[in-house]
């Protein structure tokens, strides 16, 4: 699909703050759906130094923006300068979609625990955060997100296991629950047990360093899953797939977490389909 829509002068405008943005996925994502749906609006990139970040979010209803989404390094920044937040993006620390309300006020929301949950949903037939304990390596902001996101679908233990604990540490005091610390050098055994592993960390990514996890502890019905996804299937994927855990690639939760912000700035409900993770993909090359 090539995008090539018309703008006229209604158009419904959304972006992606992000300083650098270049890299980001979401134009093309989002203009696949507008394209789909035949919206007459668009969704362009934003780069935004991190010192003019609150400047450019408060100029947004003077520009008449829907809204934005906002990435790496503004998303803990954006908490602080929306007029509004929930209380899940309050939890998890950060915003990654704005929503500018009719009365030009900035509501601040986070859907990556969604995306991440969703994923799994459409990755594994039934699958179930109440399955059993899960197991987060990282304790950064994807790692906050989920975490939240498991804790308040039931999940009932989650393992942090954390380079460095005092990161772990912060994470289980901010939100609190059944949060386990154990160390780096455990991480092999903290897999006993577990229903799910989730890699947070950028270890296993294009171009960092490998991954080093036996996974000879970890139950063959436990769900692996990577939020890294290039490559696709990460060598612990690959290897957890070769011993027969059920995988899921990290791509989708970049998928789904875009849903709720298009459907609030464009009035339509997109869904993530096979042809969507294609386009995608494609810009990778
Ligand atoms: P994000 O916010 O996107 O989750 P981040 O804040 O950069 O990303 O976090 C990256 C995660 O990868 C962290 O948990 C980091 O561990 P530290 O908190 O100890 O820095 C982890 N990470 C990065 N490089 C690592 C390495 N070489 N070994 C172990 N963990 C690593």
């Amino acid at each position: 699909m090539s995008i090539g829509l018309t703008l006229s002068g209604r158009s419904r405008i959304a972006g992606v703050m992000g300083w650098p943005v270049a890299h980001s996925r979401s134009p093309r994502l989002h203009g696949y759906w507008l394209q789909e749906h035949g919206i007459d609006g668009a969704y362009v990139p934003l780069p935004v130094r991190p010192e003019q970040f609150t400047a450019a979010l408060r100029a947004l209803p003077m520009l008449g923006f829907a809204g934005v989404n906002v990435t790496v390094p503004h998303k803990e920044a954006a908490l602080a300068a929306v007029d509004r937040s929930n209380p899940t993006a309050r939890r998890i620390g950060a915003v990654n979609t704005i929503v500018v309300s009719t009365d030009g006020t900035l509501d601040g929301r986070n859907s990556d625990g969604f995306g991440f949950l969703e994923n799994l949903r459409a990755g594994v037939a039934g699958w179930s955060p109440k399955a059993g304990p899960a197991v987060l390596l990282g304790a950064g902001g994807a790692a906050r997100a989920i975490a939240v996101a498991l804790l308040d679908s039931g999940a009932p233990e989650i393992r942090i296991v954390n380079r460095t604990v005092e990161r772990a540490e912060r994470l289980c005091r901010d939100i609190g629950g059944l949060l386990r610390i154990v160390s780096w050098t455990e991480r092999a055994s903290a897999l006993a047990e577990a229903a799910l592993l989730v890699n947070t960390t950028t270890l296993g990514m294009t171009g960092q360093l490998a991954l080093e996890l036996a996974l000879d502890r970890l139950p063959t019905a436990a769900v692996v899953n990577d939020i890294v996804y290039s490559p696709l299937e990460t060598p612990l994927l690959a290897a957890a797939k070769a011993r027969g855990n059920p995988v899921v690639d990290g791509l989708g939760m970049l998928l789904h977490q875009a849903r709720p912000g298009f459907a609030a700035w464009f009035g339509v409900e997109p869904i993530v389909t096979p042809e969507l993770r294609r386009f995608v993909l494609d810009a990778a090359g």
